[in-house]
């Protein structure tokens, strides 16, 4: 599920069309989009596998360190980053683009981090969970957010929701809680802990308004 399907669930759908034109549309849409998606998706792992072919002992830049690894071909980066490096703080849910548990940051882009073969991202900037916090322990301020506001019930989506909700916040500082829905909507709850989560990231937002009026 991309992050504009996902927005979809999280804004509703077309109110004003008749029922039997809009179920025609979702089914010969979405048909076309689940068989585009999929096309698309094989395509791009292809060329990044195409790429990555050469050597298996790369370098990454994985939360400001150097990390070298040996990396398979197809290897993703969720498994690079959970089972060769140890950052387990990143989760494999669905592992194929659609919960978004997996989401890291990739030069600050959120990204599907199951979706990503990791010989794509060489010279690239990675950051994970384990990176958001500061050098003195200070945490991130969507971190701290959730810490106040008890967001999330199990937690195993928490970690793709802070990543999301970190790149979100640095370009809108000031968001609505309906824009912060449409800027996580690329990750999905399977408790549907919705209402809290969205409540502990506008508390994160607001704490990170704070801290930058005060540097
Ligand atoms: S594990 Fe679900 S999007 Fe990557
Ligand atoms: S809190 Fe359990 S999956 Fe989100």
């Amino acid at each position: 599920m991309s992050h504009d399907d996902a927005a979809s669930i999280h804004g509703g759908g077309p109110t004003n069309l008749p029922r039997r034109t809009f179920i025609k549309g979702v089914i010969a849409g979405g048909v076309a989009a689940s068989s585009a998606g999929y096309f698309l998706r094989s395509s791009a792992l292809s060329a990044q596998a195409r790429a990555g072919t050469v050597e298996r002992l790369v370098t990454l830049e994985v939360n400001g360190q150097s990390r070298r690894v040996d990396v398979a071909p197809q290897e993703t980066l969720a498994t690079t980053l959970r089972y060769k490096l140890g950052l387990t703080g990143t989760k494999l849910g669905c592992d194929r683009a659609e919960c978004g548990a997996c989401t890291v940051l990739v030069d600050d882009v959120p990204r599907y981090a199951c979706s990503v073969l990791t010989h794509s991202v060489r010279n690239r900037r990675i950051q994970t969970i384990e990176g958001l916090q500061a050098a003195d322990g200070t945490l991130h301020p969507i971190q701290q957010g959730i810490i106040e506001e008890q967001g999330f019930q199990c937690a195993f989506c928490m970690s793709g929701f802070v990543m999301s909700a970190v790149a979100f916040i640095a370009k809108n500082p000031n968001p609505t809680r309906e824009e912060l829905a449409h800027g996580v909507s690329g990750n999905l709850c399977r408790c549907q802990d919705y209402d809290k989560i969205l409540t502990a990231l506008e508390r994160g937002a607001e704490i990170a308004r704070g801290a930058a009026r005060e540097a």
